[in-house]
């Protein structure tokens, strides 16, 4: 990870006293990443733990008495816990998404700003690449992913293009391939974009590739099941879709009273030093039996 630029934790602050710490008790950090918020969290732990998950195997841990990592999916929380004989946590932090050392490394695929194989996984040892499922789905299939899990209104054309050049033996291989392929589809001569057109394209491939969604609400459920009462779950989301299955999850199950009604959003000064918090939001709730 030396290669690359460290990752600056998003609402470190608001999303530790949203979990309303004890000193002693056991916490989860769902997504470890560079471990800017378990290194927060600790700090504020006296004879507590920390089980830090993250799904992808390059990650390198923090070495901490009071720190198990976990190399698993946070869909697996509750067995990767029990197989601990951890039986219930007092607080479970999500920072969903990708990390900025995943983003840096142009080989991983998840950006457009280096040219690399299209992969996406964020665990590289199994499941399916980007490029393996541009060959694999049917027009509709890919059309539906560009619009449900990218909000990409032009969908049915991208999914097309990408058809037809599949057919013709020149399905992008590459990031930028891909991204040139969606550029020349949504090309709007004269027009200066505020975003790369191809933005949303990939954040639909990479939710696709990594069933990020289907990862999350697992997740949410797992970490809600093994919370003792008056344990809580934090939850920051970089989208609508992320946001919007918290706050069902948070509204809908009967074991959680929100203590957000509202998300909670990065301060301007956050927003200036960090530019990836623009879009993060922060939800909190509580078990309550
Ligand atoms: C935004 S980063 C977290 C950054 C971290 N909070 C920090 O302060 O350094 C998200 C991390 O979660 C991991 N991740 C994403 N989805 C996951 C999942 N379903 N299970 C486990 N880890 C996941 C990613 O691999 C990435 O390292």
């Amino acid at each position: 990870m030396s290669d690359s630029a460290p990752h600056t934790p998003v609402l470190l602050n608001e999303a530790l006293d949203g979990l309303a710490i004890r000193e002693q008790g056991t916490y989860v950090d769902a997504t470890f990443g560079a471990g800017g918020h378990t290194r927060a969290l600790l700090a504020r732990l006296r004879g507590g733990r920390v089980i830090a998950f993250d799904v992808d195997p390059t990650v390198e841990p923090l070495v901490d008495p009071a720190l198990v990592f976990v190399q698993a999916n946070f869909r697996d929380i509750a067995d990767e816990l029990r197989a601990r004989a951890i039986e219930r946590v007092d607080g479970v932090l999500f920072d969903f998404g990708v990390s900025s050392m995943q983003l840096d490394r142009g080989e991983r695929g998840f950006s457009f700003n280096s040219d690399a194989p299209l992969d996406m996984r964020m665990d590289q040892t199994s499941g399916r690449t980007a490029h393996e499922l541009l060959a694999e789905s049917s027009e509709t299939e890919l059309a539906d992913i560009l619009f449900f899990f990218g909000e990409e209104r032009a969908a049915r054309r991208i999914a097309r293009a990408l058809l037809r050049a599949r057919e013709q033996g020149r399905l992008p291989r590459t990031t930028v391939e891909l991204a040139r392929c969606v550029a020349g589809v949504l090309h709007r001569p004269g027009k200066r974009e505020r975003t790369h057109p191809a933005t949303r394209t990939f954040q639909a491939l990479r939710i696709a590739v990594n069933d990020e969604l289907g990862a999350i609400s697992q997740g949410l459920e797992a970490a809600t099941t093994m919370l003792a009462p008056g344990g809580r779950i934090a939850a920051i989301s970089f989208h609508s879709l992320e946001d919007r299955l918290v706050k069902h999850h948070f509204r809908d199950n009967p074991h959680l009273t929100a203590i957000t009604r509202k998300p909670l959003l990065p301060q301007d000064s956050e927003i200036q030093h960090n530019p990836r918090a623009r879009s993060a939001r922060l939800r909190v709730a509580e078990r309550n039996s």
